[in-house]
């Protein structure tokens, strides 16, 4: 894990670093690499690319830690157009065992979670509400993880559901100390679990600080999915991990339709490609809107290569 990142996550949280950012046009082009688009007509021509490439595709309107009820409720608003737009795209009928091309991926702190009052009770309402479209329009759905504080009411949003929506997925981070017992209560049949290694700035008592702690926690969890009756989706771009994941699926059995790779839109283009020209199935997990700044700082924090070329661009025009 790169040893600047959380001095940069805590500097990304100062509304004067938020104001600096999202200020210059230097921004724009950084976004650009990592986001579709501002818009779903930004974003649609982005899905056909990929589509085209026999990728498959995980969108996300942007937006996160919503504590306002209106926002709450235009950010469903806009994933029901979206789930519309993107099952005239690629439908699988109904969604369940087979992958479905298309997914949506959503934050329940955008659809209320974090409401002063009820707020979870909400979030579950919404998500109920997106996957009962998804159902219909053979679409796919996977929660995001946020911070650790977030984790037991997402998890427990989940449960609930899932009995009704046995495919909705949910994101487990392997820096969580607690990680892998919830792998192993997630990998029974038909769980879909996607599994990253964090993005969060989280402290020593909760999580994994050190990169090889963090590597390590991965390939226990993957070994779990792996070994269980789930559906493993292995979201990371680490070269270590992706062969790993190839190596365990040989070992266990598991057919390359029976796990898939993800990869963040905007990084390691040539090994999506190489992943599926090997006939593995692989997804790229597009961001698209306005409320960009959140994802962008995330990324430029797991890179420092990304930062210094961002100041270097800021250094230049001034
Ligand atoms: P690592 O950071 O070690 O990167 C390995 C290599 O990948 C780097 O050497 C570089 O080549 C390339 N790379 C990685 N990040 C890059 C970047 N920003 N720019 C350019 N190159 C980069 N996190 C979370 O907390 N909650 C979530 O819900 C999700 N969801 C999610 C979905 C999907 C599909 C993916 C792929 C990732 C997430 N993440 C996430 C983010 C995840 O936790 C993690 O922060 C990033 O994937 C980076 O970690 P890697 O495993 O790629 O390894």
């Amino acid at each position: 894990m790169n040893p600047l990142r959380p001095v940069i996550l805590a500097a990304a949280g100062s509304p004067r670093m938020k104001k600096v950012l999202t200020g210059t046009p230097v921004t724009a082009g950084i976004v650009r690499r990592f986001v579709a688009g501002e818009t779903r007509r930004d974003l649609l021509p982005v899905v056909v690319d990929l589509l085209g490439s026999d990728r498959l595709i995980s969108v996300d309107f942007l937006g996160e830690y919503t504590t306002d009820r209106a926002r709450a409720d235009a950010t469903v608003a806009e994933y029901l157009s979206l789930i519309n737009d993107l099952a005239a795209l690629g439908r699988r009928d109904p969604p369940g065992v087979e992958p479905a091309p298309v997914e949506v991926s959503v934050k329940l702190s955008a659809l209320g979670q974090a409401l002063p009052v009820d707020g979870p009770a909400i979030a579950t309402d919404n998500l109920h509400t997106l996957c009962t479209k998804a159902a219909e329009a053979g679409v796919w759905v996977t929660v995001d993880a946020e911070d650790h504080t977030a984790t037991d009411a997402t998890l427990a949003s989940v449960r609930a559901l899932r009995p009704e929506f046995p495919w909705l997925g949910t994101v487990l981070q392997a820096y969580l100390r607690r990680t892998e017992s919830d792998c192993a209560d997630f990998a029974g049949p038909g769980s879909r679990i996607r599994l990253c290694k964090g993005a969060y700035r989280e402290p020593h008592g909760v999580a994994f600080q050190h990169a090889s702690e963090v590597t390590d926690s991965y390939l226990r969890c993957l070994e779990v999915l792996m070994r269980g009756a789930g559906y493993p989706m292995v979201a990371t771009h680490d070269p270590v991990l992706v062969r790993a994941a190839e190596a365990m699926a040989a070992e266990t059995n598991r057919p390359a339709q029976r796990f898939e790779h993800q990869m963040l839109y905007g990084i390691r283009e040539a090994e999506q490609l190489r992943l599926t020209e090997a006939g593995y199935a692989l997804r790229v997990y597009i961001p698209y809107g306005n409320e960009w700044y959140g994802y962008l700082t995330r990324r430029l924090a797991e890179r420092p290569a990304n930062l210094s070329f961002f100041l270097r661009a800021l250094v230049s025009r001034s």
